[in-house]
């Protein structure tokens, strides 16, 4: 679990203005939900089989006996927002956005966090496939204006017609090979045997390959759409590769699933997933309705932005008089609200205030010295160009006004 301090939080905050620019730009509104749910609400929607829930939980009963956990991730949460706020009754499209910590009790590693943030979409009320493209390009948007470099890799998982037959006929290939497989794959057969496609054992992925794969089984409306769907990535430049493989660590998906790589060099080097989950709402007690969305990491992005050199802003006012000191106080509350105002409170030696001023990203450095005190001036020193001037006191106000905004 991370600190996030200024010399990263400043890239956060860039990022996060970019995504609720994109957001605003598509028409996406803004959701606070809670970071403590119900587990059980975990366990029907992200599924009971996959690690997120299984095995990496934080899960604890609070004081009136409820069991409740950190929540994993972002999708759920908002789901129950939408059925508990009756929207699903409402009709219409809906596209949300949130963004927060999550919680995940994983092997920490590079890229890899106990506490990591997400910056999430979820789409509810369109079922046709260009609402994915939609949640596609705006990711791309978002990595375009960072200039970030990403591909994507997508693949279909189908849907209640196409995906059940699917299942029987990759779980009979499974106990084919079950001898070869680790334990791991033994439990998924019984529980989810798509997951066995993303096993990380070298010997699992050697047997996996001949695999009867879910893209070669859909059923006309998915492959359609499948079709479509990579159409209109084309045409928009979205730099795609189909993975056949490619199934997510999370139960609710149905036809497309998506994932954002960058070249990080890396192996922690996915930076956003997502897809389309229409049973999801039903699932949780909802009225049908069909949904899609996002989460991009935003830890694994943060090292990805190169974010503007250092800005100065505003000034750091300050004297070599001891009398002036409460004056300078007073005039420097004055004016923080106009201005970003550092205000010295001591009277040290010019070159220490310079220094002082320098490391607090000022962009002027206004003085008042023993000399100026006498004229009733003050001395300004603009720290990007190293121009100096004098000014009459009464006239600060509106020279920094001229300078500053
Ligand atoms: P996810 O793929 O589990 O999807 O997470 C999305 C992104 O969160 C990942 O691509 C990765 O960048 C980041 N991430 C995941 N785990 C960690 C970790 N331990 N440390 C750092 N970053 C991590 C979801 O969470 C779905 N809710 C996305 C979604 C929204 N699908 C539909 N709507």
């Amino acid at each position: 679990m991370n600190d996030t301090l200024p010399n990263e939080s400043e890239a956060f905050r860039y990022f996060l203005d970019i995504c609720e620019q994109t957001a605003y730009k598509y028409g996406v509104k803004p959701i606070f939900v809670p970071i403590l749910e119900e587990t059980a609400l975990f366990k029907r929607s992200v599924g009971e089989s996959s690690d997120i829930v299984g095995k990496e939980m934080y899960r604890f009963t609070d004081k009136g006996e409820n069991d409740v956990c950190m929540r994993p991730e972002g999708t759920a949460g908002v789901v129950r927002a939408f059925v508990q706020a009756k929207l699903d009754r409402a009709g219409g499209r809906h596209a949300w956005y949130y963004w927060g910590p999550m919680f995940r009790y994983e092997r920490p590693q590079k890229g890899r966090l106990r506490q990591f943030h997400q910056f999430g979409v979820e789409i509810f009320g369109e079922a046709d496939i260009t609402e994915d493209v939609n949640a596609i390009c705006m990711i791309a948007d978002i990595f375009d204006v960072l200039e970030i470099k990403f591909s994507v890799k997508i693949n279909s998982l189908g849907c209640n017609e196409c995906s059940p037959s699917y299942r029987q006929k990759l779980v009979a290939f499974l106990e084919n090979i079950k001898h070869e497989l680790c334990e791991d794959c033994h439990r998924r057969i019984i529980t989810n045997p798509l997951r066995t496609l993303d096993c990380k054992v070298e010997k699992c992925k050697a047997h996996l390959v001949s695999a009867p794969k879910i893209t070669d089984n859909l059923c006309l409306s998915c492959e359609n759409d499948f079709t479509k769907l990579q159409k209109l990535l084309q045409l928009k430049n979205i730099p795609f590769e189909v993975d056949k493989n490619l199934v997510r660590g999370l139960d609710y998906y149905n036809k497309t699933a998506f994932e954002f790589t960058a070249d990080t060099g890396g192996s922690q080097n996915a930076v956003a997933g997502g897809g389309r989950y229409d049973k999801l709402v039903e699932f949780l007690d909802g009225k049908p309705t069909p949904a899609v969305g996002f989460a991009i990491g935003i830890e694994r992005v943060l090292p990805l932005i190169n974010v503007a050199e250092e800005k100065r802003d505003g000034l750091y006012l300050c004297t070599t008089i001891e009398s002036e000191l409460e004056t300078i106080f007073l005039r420097g509350l004055e004016l923080r609200k106009h201005f970003v105002t550092h205000i010295s409170y001591d009277t040290k030696q010019i070159k220490n205030h310079l220094k002082n001023a320098d490391r607090s990203n000022a962009l002027l450095f206004v003085c008042i010295g023993d000399e100026e005190n006498e004229n009733g001036e003050v001395w300004i020193k603009n720290l990007r160009t190293k121009e100096e001037s004098k000014i009459p006191q009464g006239e600060l106000e509106q020279y920094l006004a001229r300078i500053l905004n």
